[in-house]
Order: structure tokens, then sequence, then C-alpha cells
């Protein structure tokens, strides 16, 4: 039993003002920077599928990075979602941002943009204790004011430079076609994008790439890993304060 059960996504929330306070943008990441590296990541969760994959992904000793929503397809706040989301993070996985509700980044102001990723921060920190040190923007769309708030609440922004194609449609066998052009053409590093709400990605394609990549000789890491860094700012343990969102 997982003892928050009060907090819930609302629909309507308000928007605080936060600090106008610039500092560094944020760096940028694009790539994996480990020689012979392979970086997996998940967008979109958490979701239904979440123990299933990490039970995949741990039977074959691969550590990847989830990239959460806050209010996507599910509410975080679920008790079976908090549950997955405790899941990943115990099994060693690595936790990071995906903003609260998957909007444009590119199209918020200052405040809203502060708004979509502190709901995130709180909800990890509520749910495990952390706060998270990535940060992946929805669609991969950012502009330099999105660079300059991740900069402000000390986060690095990860794109990526492989995509499975599940979001934009493609079946199990074309995102399969996907890892083994890539493993053909054997770059030096990887860092992929899935979407651990797509059954075929987690059931189908995710076991045939992990294979494949191993068999071409490919270590694999968490994006902290890539770059010898830390995946959280700080680390608490988990809170149980009785407050809504
Ligand atoms: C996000 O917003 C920007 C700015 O309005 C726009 O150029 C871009 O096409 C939008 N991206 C998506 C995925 O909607
Ligand atoms: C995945 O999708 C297939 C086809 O829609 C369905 O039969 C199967 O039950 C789904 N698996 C899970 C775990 O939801
Ligand atoms: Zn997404």
């Amino acid at each position: 039993m997982f003892p928050i059960v009060f907090l819930v996504c609302l629909a309507a929330i308000g928007t605080l003002a936060h600090p106008t306070t610039k500092r560094d943008a944020a760096q940028l990441i694009t790539s994996c920077n480990k020689p012979n590296t392979v970086a997996i990541t998940f967008d979109d969760g958490p979701y239904i599928y979440g123990k299933d994959l990490i039970n995949t992904l741990d039977k074959n000793n691969v550590k990847a990075t989830f990239f959460i929503n806050g209010n996507n397809f599910r509410c975080i706040y679920d008790s079976d979602m908090m549950d997955n989301v405790k899941y990943a993070y115990d099994h060693g996985h690595q936790l990071a941002s995906h903003t609260w509700h998957h909007k444009n980044l590119s199209t918020l102001s200052w405040d809203q943009l502060h708004d979509e990723m502190w709901r995130v921060e709180q909800a990890l920190q509520r749910i495990v204790g952390v706060n998270p040190a990535f940060m992946r923007p929805p669609y991969g769309e950012y502009n330099d004011q999105v660079l300059q708030v991740s900069g402000a609440r000390g986060q690095k922004v990860v794109i990526w430079d492989f995509d499975n194609g599940d979001t934009a449609g493609l079946s199990a066998a074309q995102s399969k076609g996907r890892y083994k052009d890539l493993v053909s053409k054997h770059p030096k590093n990887v860092l992929t994008l899935n979407h651990e709400t797509h059954n075929t990605t987690v059931y189908d394609v995710i076991p045939y790439a992990i294979r494949k990549l191993k068999d071409a000789g490919y270590k694999f890491a968490t994006v902290a890993e890539c770059f010898g860094g830390d995946p959280y700012q700080s680390i608490v343990g988990p809170q149980t304060k009785d407050v809504s969102v």
C-alpha cells in the first residue's frame, strides 16, 4: 500500500508567479556522450505497461530513463501510477521530467513554463523523494525561453538522435526495422526515443531492440550515465504531506 492517497490531478489549476531571475540557459543534450553506448528512454508515462516494461529491462540488465508527465495519459497521483513510478525508481532506472500536461512548451509564457515544470518535480519529490536534473520537452519543442527556465530550475534539456516512430503511427514491424537499420549503421552511440504508452513498443519492439543492440556489442546507460552526471538535483526521500495540487 502506498501512503499518499489524497493527491489528485485537478482539471483546473492556477498559475503561480515565478521569479524572473535569469540564469544561464540549460545545457541541451542531443546524444549520449559514452562510446559504444545506447541510452534507452521512454516518454509519456506513467502508464499501465510500466511494470512489465521494467521487468523486461531488468531481465536484460538494462537501465533506462523515464521522462514522466504529471497528467498526460494518466494522472501521476493515481495510486497504481504512483506504484509504477516508485517501481521504476526502486529498480534503479532514471526518472526525469517530461513536464506536467504535455504541452508545446514553445507556446508558453515564463510563468506557465515554471508551472509545467515544478508540478512534475513536486510529484517526483512526493512519490520517490527526488528532484530530477533532466527534462525532455514534449514533441522535442523548445525555444530560448524554455532553455532559460530549465536552466533556472537546474535542469538539462534532453532531445534524442533516434526515434522508433511509435507516436508517428509506425507499426511494430516498422519500428523494429528502424532499430535494425540503426544497428547496421552502427553509430558510436545512440540516444533513443520510445513511448511506454504504446503496447507494441513495450511488448514487441523493445525486447527486439535490446537483443539487436546487445548482439551488436552495445552497452546500455541512463541519460545521466551518458554524461557521468547526477540524475537528480537532490534526494530527500518520499514525503507524505497532506496537500492537494
Ligand atoms: C509548437 O509551437 C511552435 C510555436 O508556435 C510551433 O512552431 C510548432 O510547430 C509547435 N509544435 C507542435 C508539435 O505543435
Ligand atoms: C496489447 O494490445 C493487444 C492488441 O490490441 C491486446 O490484445 C493485448 O491485450 C494488449 N496487451 C496489454 C498488456 O494490454
Ligand atoms: Zn511526449
